[in-house]
């Protein structure tokens, strides 16, 4: 999560109860390697103690009263100028009118209106005072002015009654929150194509031949791309992983399915990485009834191959000169790891591979961990240490962004 290191994030806190789970909010970006400067409100420090934010973030978190206090800088000044970001989370409906209306009269207000950044804001309330004719209004003129508005969600609220007004989870600001951090980055204005999971492929109605891919790898290259600033879409069999915030994902089961979306979105991509297992064989048919294990019929499974993709992608591009310009591949084997990768690359008219070995438990699939050498068509490598995958997209969406220049 490189996104934060050495960021300076100005957190506002106002006074919702939605305020404890700023807490959560502001421990993971300081263990992203942010450096976070909580202000609250006096509403706020009512709900939450300002120290319980100062102990997560090894920081002061500021009060209204500090404003006051003599110092050698301006405290609002300097919080505003010096921010990478400033999020205000959550917001309330009086925070955000003053907002609207350029108000001063407290630390985060005035530390907002002094920004340089513009803010973004993750509001929290009631459904009433949400839906109300003066919050949207106020909301309305923010977002004209350029402030980017976080949710709110619809669910469960403080009051007991559900409707819209839940402050986002925390994970979810986080990922608004990079997105935004990383929106000029390298790939800003390229289209990212990334496949990831293991495709199902149907014996009946209950039972898929599968594999084990967790798709831990490709949704960390989705997040490296969405890191520096490009449109992604994720094509993603099933997995049991949180969707990278901001991604637009497309779910899919089968190969024939995963084929039909990289097609139909692969004309205008400018880089297709492709980490998804798809399966190389499906059953020649689906029953369409479960199948009795007593009645023999799971004894063989008749199978046949499923479409190429990469091959598919690699023809348009020689023969039709249509298709994403960088198309990166994943070779995961289990033995003549180079070997088996290097001609994949080459039958496959790929612009870089990957290749994992997957026949350790410590890396590759299901785990956090993966070790890769890329390789590339002109027979240049590169070998990467074991690494977290979110390490290993880092560096392959950088290879990758060198690749299209
Ligand atoms: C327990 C409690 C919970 C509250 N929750 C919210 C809330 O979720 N959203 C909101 O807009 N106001 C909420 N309020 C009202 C605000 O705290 C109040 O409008 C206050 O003036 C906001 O000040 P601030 O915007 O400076 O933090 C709550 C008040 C209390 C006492």
């Amino acid at each position: 999560m490189r996104v934060f290191e050495q960021k300076r994030i100005v957190l506002g806190v106002t006074g919702s109860i939605a305020a404890y789970k700023s807490v959560t909010l502001a421990s993971s970006l300081t263990k992203a390697g942010a450096l976070v400067d909580v202000v609250l409100t006096d509403a706020a420090a009512k709900l939450v103690a300002p120290i319980t934010f100062s102990s997560v973030t090894g920081r002061k978190a500021y009060i209204d009263e500090d404003l006051w206090k003599v110092d050698d800088h301006v405290l609002h000044i300097e919080l505003g100028e010096k921010n990478d970001a400033l999020l205000i989370a959550p917001a309330t409906a009086n925070t955000i009118a003053k907002m609207a209306q350029g108000m001063a009269d407290n630390l985060l207000v005035l530390t907002a209106l002094a920004s340089r950044t513009s803010p973004l804001i993750a509001p929290a309330m009631d459904g009433g005072m949400y839906s109300h004719p003066a919050t949207q209004n106020n909301l309305d003129l923010l977002n004209k002015r350029g402030v980017e508005i976080l949710g709110p969600a619809a669910g469960h609220l403080a009051s007991g009654l559900s409707g819209i007004g839940r402050m986002l989870e925390p994970d979810q600001l986080l990922g608004h929150l990079r997105c935004w951090l990383g929106r000029n980055g390298i790939l800003k204005g390229k289209k990212v194509l990334i496949t990831a999971g293991g495709t199902q492929e149907p014996i009946d109605p209950v039972r898929v031949i599968s594999n084990r891919s967790s798709g831990k790898q490709g949704f960390a290259i989705a997040q490296a791309a969405l890191d520096q600033g490009a449109e992604v879409i994720l094509i993603t069999a099933p997995v049991a992983l949180s969707l990278p915030i901001r991604a637009r994902v497309i779910p899919v089961k089968t190969a024939s399915e995963m084929a039909e979306a990289v097609f139909s979105e692969s004309d205008d991509a400018d880089i297709l990485i492709m980490t998804a297992a798809v399966a190389d064989y499906k059953p020649t048919r689906e029953a369409d009834k479960k199948i009795k294990k007593d009645q023999g019929g799971l004894d063989a499974i008749q199978l046949e191959r499923t479409v190429d993709i990469l091959k598919e992608v690699a023809n348009s591009r020689a023969k039709k000169k249509v298709g994403p310009p960088v198309v990166i591949g994943f070779a995961a084997e289990t033995e003549n790891l180079l070997e088996n990768a290097k001609s994949k690359l080459e039958n496959k008219n790929l612009d870089l591979i990957a290749a994992n070995d997957v026949s350790r438990q410590d890396r590759g699939i299901g785990s956090d961990k993966n070790q890769v050498t890329l390789i590339w068509k002109d027979g240049q490598t590169r070998e990467l240490p074991v690494m977290d995958k979110s390490d290993v997209s880092d560096e392959l969406i950088l290879e990758a962004a060198k690749l299209l220049v």
